[in-house]
């Protein structure tokens, strides 16, 4: 089987006068001052309830950019049946033109799409304009051309046959349809959740993050365009409670797909256990989840690489990574340096609205996300085993504006080493050089979630004990570089334990979940 050899998309600069950067500022200022209204996607209907919510922007959050319905249950089981209808063909489709669907949805995004989508994540979820390009442009566009490159690795894998005998494995669609869940936070795995499993011929039903509507319309937008068929992504928004449960109780659920957070994705395996007599498929479940991630530095460490990725794995993004660095752990004999660089850094950091390119840091994405690393900055500044190096001050006045913030604590122990708080808190633990290995094993036992952790050193041997004592405490190890910014085809993506099932996003291993083997052997 040949398709396209796949190419990552390559990140556009956004110069000043650069043809891209007039065309999104334009698009972000006709975007701003007009009004969507999304409907639900429903089989070949665009429903509106009537029952509505207003769609505000993060850094200004009282700026109303739009509305979107909300399902009652009588919609999401129509979106099930929708589904199920359409799986009669889609499922029967052959795999080429599935293929040519979203190969023509990456071009859609990489040409007259990219512009829309980067100011749709600018104002719905306050990337800036180069945050956006990496996410909702580059890697979106990457996972839909890889995984057509990755689907043909699972068609290729074929048994053995001889003169006598033909053996042959179909990978099937699951028998039902697939639940897709997906953050705020990346426009690109909000894409991808729906489109992976589309791709292999299952049929979905979407529901998108409140915090990424905006982006999410976008996307729907152009899965149309690229010829994706009614009732094969069915889209529906609303009280997740009631629509998981609505899912989770139909007998052709087949398998979820989901990114966000540790607790949800609990809940819903706990209610797959208590329903599993109902179904006709033990369905696949798919998670990613929380993450916890870590920088530790030997004491050989370069303090400018480890200073550069504490400051850009924690901050870049405003620090709502699922990989962003959020806990440190720095040996004495080179923390001085590390500690003036990092300081040096996030003062000279710019935060506001992505509207004005200049600004690195926006804002978090809603209030709830504020309040609680509002809370954790606060009780900082009062104990006594932590301290506030630099940053410190928020104002939801406009927008949700948290600054950078670094704590550095005394105890290894302290609650945001082991919080997950997703947003621009960075918590230092400074140790004794002889405890390195000590430090080693600290790290692991303290890794309730596995995402991604970095490691710096330039001793191999160092190297070596620390890729071996933490080996399942991070799903993506990097070694010399921040513990974020992977890239599809690269580093396929995903951690175990509190952090998912870890089928890496951006590889074969995920795809083979959406397929229900059929050996077949026929003799002659
Ligand atoms: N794939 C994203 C990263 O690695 C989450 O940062």
């Amino acid at each position: 089987f040949h398709v396209p050899t796949p190419i990552n998309e390559p990140v556009k600069t956004y110069a000043p006068n650069s043809p891209e950067r007039k065309a999104v500022q334009e698009a972000y200022k006709a975007m701003w001052n007009s009004q969507i209204e999304v409907p639900l996607y429903i089989g070949s209907e665009e429903i509106k309830t009537g029952t509505t919510k207003n769609l505000t922007s993060p850094h200004d959050h009282k700026h109303v950019v739009g509305t979107y319905h909300l399902a009652e249950k009588a919609h999401v089981e129509k979106a099930i049946s929708s589904a199920l209808e359409a799986r009669k063909k889609w499922a029967a489709l052959h795999w080429e033109q599935r293929a040519a669907i979203f190969l023509k949805a990456a071009e859609l995004i990489a040409g007259p799409y990219r512009a829309k989508i980067n100011a749709a994540t600018m104002i719905g979820q306050s990337k800036n304009i180069h945050q956006a390009e990496i996410d909702s442009a580059c890697e979106l566009i990457d996972f839909l051309r890889f995984n057509v490159a990755f689907m043909t690795q699972i068609y290729n894998d074929q048994p053995k046959s001889d003169a006598t005998m033909w053996n042959r494995v179909e990978y099937r669609p699951l028998e039902g349809f697939v639940y897709a869940v997906t953050p705020f936070n990346f426009t690109a795995i909000a894409g991808n959740l729906p489109a992976s499993a589309a791709l292999m011929g299952n049929v979905v039903v979407w529901k998108p993050s409140f915090s990424q509507i905006y982006s999410a319309k976008v996307i729907i937008d152009v899965f149309k365009e690229a010829g994706v068929p009614a009732g094969v992504i069915n889209v529906v928004l609303g009280d997740a409670k009631m629509i998981t449960d609505t899912l989770l109780d139909s007998p052709d659920f087949a398998g979820i797909h989901f990114t966000g957070s540790t607790g949800v994705f609990r809940d819903i395996w706990t209610k797959i256990g208590a329903n599993i007599g109902i179904y006709k498929t033990y369905p696949r479940i798919v998670g990613e989840t929380g993450g916890k991630d870590f920088i530790v530095a030997h004491p050989s460490a370069n303090p400018k690489q480890v200073a550069t990725g504490i400051v850009r794995g924690a901050f870049e993004f405003q620090g709502q990574k699922c990989s962003a660095a959020s806990r440190a752990y720095i040996p004495q004999s080179i923390w001085n340096t590390v500690k003036e660089q990092v300081i040096a850094d996030v003062k000279s950091f710019k935060m506001g609205s992505p509207e004005d390119f200049g600004n690195f840091v926006t804002a978090v994405i809603h209030e709830g996300s504020f309040d609680k690393l509002a809370r954790f900055i606060d009780q900082a500044k009062k104990d006594t085993d932590a301290e506030i190096i630099v940053g410190g001050n928020y104002d939801k006045s406009v927008g949700y504006f948290i600054e950078p913030t670094v704590i550095v604590t005394s105890n290894p122990h302290y609650i945001t080493m082991k919080e997950e708080l997703f947003g621009p808190v960075m918590t230092i633990f400074v140790y004794e050089d002889a405890k390195w290995n000590e430090t080693l094993h600290l790290v692991d036992e303290t890794s309730e979630y596995a995402l991604t952790g970095a490691i710096f050193s330039q001793d191999r041997y160092a190297i070596q004990e620390a890729t071996t004592v933490l080996e399942n405490a991070a799903g993506n190890f990097y070694i010399n570089d921040k513990p974020t910014g992977a890239i599809v085809g690269m580093q396929p993506f995903g951690g175990a334990r509190g952090s998912g099932t870890n089928d890496k996003a951006g590889s074969a291993l995920n795809l083979m979940r959406w397929v229900s083997a059929r050996t077949i052997k026929e003799t002659f």
